[in-house]
């Protein structure tokens, strides 16, 4: 590791991230599942400070309470010994086949009414082991065809389920948040709430969506051909930047879970430079853990696997620190300057100017030299070539 992490770094990984067992559509597992007490301590020794899970990667699906009992009681000896701890929890509502037409909007109501209790109890648990967000990704949430669904009918469903979870948040004062996670397809044809601005859109619509927010996941984003950069500052801009799952993915394609730059790199110095850095301008931050989701390929051993989550961090820090170098070049802060970068925050009426005003003013429109303005040049390419150059360390 050519960088080691400090607990300021926050990083955190999900336990079926290193414990995944590879197997995928085409071939078996290449490797055992990993038990979740040896990936918390080896999480340690990497430098880690959080794990995240489903209920179902500690505890088996359809264990009983006592069974259960004894599960958790030895997990949480691993994180009182390491000093781990435990930032998010989310709940597998798609593995099983009683799953297979979705939680929150299967068909059948039989079936979300187990999803809603099977979440429900996952939340009780998030709680008590002191995590603050609540992941909700619907992989299953969704369909193959369009005759198969009423959509109206499932996103009334998918709304009263969320909604019913954030109220009983509520009402048990637990000191969490519900995070979305967009995908717009994979495992099913078409995911509900494919991308960040889906989500959002369908939060405006909740009842308790003062507690529910975004986990956008790099891959997903970019499978939807969408700028991952892009789709966090909007959820910043929204105040709605609950969490994040950091990996990689090379275009449109099946949802790779490469490690965070083994995808687009230089996108991945965005999303960084935006993390570390902020707006330009300034305004919202996210400040919460720097979560990776992703899965060591198929191809790795065990050394591999921890290889692969130890690359993750080590490549954050590394573009954590270009793209400081990058803000921090004052040729950067002239080509910013150049590029009208700062002149964006302006507001488009001054202050105490209305409509009126500038419907009144020849200058900005009647008399203005329209081809002398058209004529500006905004530099973006050198911006973006002096951007490139710190992402790869030459300046
Ligand atoms: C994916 C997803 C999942 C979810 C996770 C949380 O790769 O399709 O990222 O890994 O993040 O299951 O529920
Ligand atoms: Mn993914
Ligand atoms: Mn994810």
């Amino acid at each position: 590791m050519v960088r080691k992490p400090t607990p300021q770094d926050k990083f955190s990984f999900g336990l079926w991230t290193v414990g995944w067992n590879a197997q995928d559509q085409f071939g078996s597992a290449s490797r055992a599942w990993l038990d979740p007490v040896e990936s918390v301590h080896k999480l340690a020794e990497l430098g880690a400070s959080y794990v995240t899970f489903h209920d179902d990667d500690v505890v088996p699906f359809g264990s009983d309470a006592a069974t259960r009992d004894s599960i958790l009681a030895r997990f949480k000896g691993a994180l009182d010994e390491t000093g781990i701890k435990v930032e998010m929890v989310t709940t597998n509502t798609f593995s099983h086949p009683i799953f297979k037409d979705g939680a929150f909007t299967s068909n059948d109501r039989t079936v979300r009414r187990y999803g809603l209790r099977k979440v429900v109890r996952n939340v009780d648990l998030a709680a008590e082991l002191g995590a603050e967000t609540f992941v909700m990704w619907g992989g299953r949430e969704g369909a193959e065809y369009d005759s198969a669904k009423d959509l109206k009918a499932a996103h009334d469903r998918y709304r009263e389920g969320i909604d019913t979870v954030a109220g009983y948040i509520k009402e048990k004062g637990y000191g969490l948040k519900i995070a979305i996670e967009p995908k717009p397809n994979e495992p099913r044809g078409d995911i509900l709430l494919p991308t960040v601005g889906h989500a959002l859109a369908f939060i405006a619509q909740l009842e308790n969506g003062d507690i529910v927010g975004l986990n956008p996941e790099t891959g997903h984003e970019q499978m939807a051909g969408l700028n991952y950069t892009g789709g966090l500052a909007q959820a910043l801009w929204a105040e709605k930047l609950f969490h994040i799952d950091l990996n990689g993915q090379k275009s449109i394609k099946y949802d790779q879970d490469l490690v965070f730059g083994h995808g687009d790199l230089f996108s991945a110095f965005g999303t960084v430079d935006l993390l570390v850095n902020g707006f330009p301008s300034g305004g919202p931050r996210y400040d919460g853990p720097v979560h990776f989701d992703y899965k060591p390929s198929r191809t790795e051993d065990f050394e591999g696997v921890w290889a692969s989550a130890a690359a993750n961090m080590s490549t954050y820090i590394l573009l954590k620190e270009r793209a400081q170098a990058f803000r921090a070049d004052p040729e950067v802060q002239e080509a910013l300057q150049a590029a009208g970068v700062y002149e964006l925050a302006e507001p488009t009426l001054a202050e105490g100017e209305t409509l009126a005003d500038l419907l009144a003013n020849p200058a900005a429109f009647e008399e203005l030299d329209i081809e002398a303005v058209a004529a500006r040049g905004y530099a973006f390419v050198r911006l973006n070539q002096l951007a490139l150059e710190h992402a790869l360390g030459a300046r």
